[in-house]
């Protein structure tokens, strides 16, 4: 079997801080294969970001502990020198950041901003760089780019800002995109011709994309995979039509459950999973689920409280339950009290 494009095992990271060790990401595997998009979800807090910006190199080593296997196209690149990570990114890697504030600079101007790695990463001109870096911005979306090329982000809207973002990380057709919420900001027509542009781009250099939302009407229009997060580790994974027709782990029928749909009515109140996402710092033993778990006293004995279920390599969910019960309990209990439709995501 060839090894998958991008494959993450046994990931752990986790940060000092004044009050402890928090461990962000704590036994984190999965495969993403050329050409496929892998959607990411799971609650505010749950590990998403932590694990992309991980893949990108881009924590402060001195407070930050990697630990497992990250390869890319063969590349390690937990144990990778800084330069080689440097040459990864925004060339083979870009990343489409949750804020955009974050990745662009106020001193130099949005054009000067997007061009900047194609030069640096094609060795192309100032001139030529400007030139591909007008015609992105008309790419996504921004009228009178070349005008707009020479505004500072301040004179864009948020919305302008993202756009200009996504420009910057697809100008030099990577290999591995991550986009991390890149479309929350936008109104609902310029998300769509954004997720277009991503499609067009998928098809046309073969990307790979890691798509990370709250949105399950985008991750079922995006991806090819679901990975489920939950307390920095992955509690289910399989394709997008396994995972919304027929999910198999508690956490994501509570997360179904919570998800308004597109056509929703939004005056009807969300019924999110109750409880809160367990500390980091002090996870709880076992499965890190189990204190908001209905269903503990099905799996029987103590087991939820003392042993932590793990995910198998292909389709699967990290619960204790018998796939018999999880099927069982999905068709009986879960799915008629799902708003009307919501099966049908996928
Ligand atoms: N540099 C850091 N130092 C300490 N803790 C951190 C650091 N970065 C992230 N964390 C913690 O790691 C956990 C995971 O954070 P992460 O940003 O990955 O969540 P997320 O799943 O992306 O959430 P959201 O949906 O809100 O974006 C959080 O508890 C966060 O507070
Ligand atoms: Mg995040």
């Amino acid at each position: 079997m060839t090894p998958a494009f991008l494959s993450v095992r046994d990931l752990h990271v986790s940060f000092r801080t004044e009050d402890g060790v928090v461990r962000a990401v704590d036994g984190l595997s999965f495969d993403l294969d050329q050409g496929k998009t892998l959607g990411i979800v799971g609650e505010s807090g749950s590990g998403k970001s932590v694990t992309n910006l991980t893949i990108l190199g881009l924590h402060n080593p001195l407070f930050t502990t990697v630990e497992g296997e990250i390869v890319l196209d063969g590349q390690e690149l937990t144990t990778a020198h800084e330069s080689e990570l440097e040459k990864l990114r925004g060339n083979k890697v870009a990343m489409i950041f949750q804020d955009p504030l974050s990745a662009l600079s106020p001193y130099y101007t949005v054009g000067r901003q997007i061009a900047e790695p194609y030069m640096k990463h094609t060795g192309a001109s100032r001139k030529a760089a400007w030139k591909r870096a007008v015609e992105m911005l008309g790419k996504v979306g921004i009228p009178h780019p070349a005008e707009r090329a020479k505004d500072y982000p301040h004179q864009f809207s948020g919305g302008m800002r993202q756009r200009a973002m996504i420009a910057m990380a697809l100008i030099c057709d990577p290999d591995l995109l991550i986009a991390d919420e890149p479309t929350t900001a936008l109104d609902v027509t310029v998300q769509a011709q954004i997720l277009d542009l991503l499609k067009d781009l998928q098809r046309e250099f073969g990307t790979a994309i890691i798509f990370i939302t709250h949105d399950l009407g985008v991750i079922a229009d995006m991806a090819d995979d679901i990975m489920v997060m939950y307390a920095g580790g992955a509690i289910e994974r399989g394709t997008v039509r396994e995972v919304l027709r027929s999910p198999r782990h508690p956490y994501t029928w509570g997360l179904l459950n919570s998800m308004p749909r597109l056509d929703s009515d939004l005056s009807t109140p969300l019924s999110p999973v109750p409880g809160a996402p367990p500390s980091l710092l002090t996870p709880p033993p076992g499965c890190r689920f189990h204190p908001r778990c209905a269903f503990q006293d099905r799996v029987g004995g103590n087991r939820c409280v003392t042993e932590r279920p793990l995910l198998a390599p292909d389709r699967a969910s990290a619960c204790h339950l018998t796939a018999q019960q999880k099927h069982t309990i999905f068709i009986d209990e879960i799915k008629p009290r799902l708003r009307h439709g919501q099966e049908d995501t996928a």
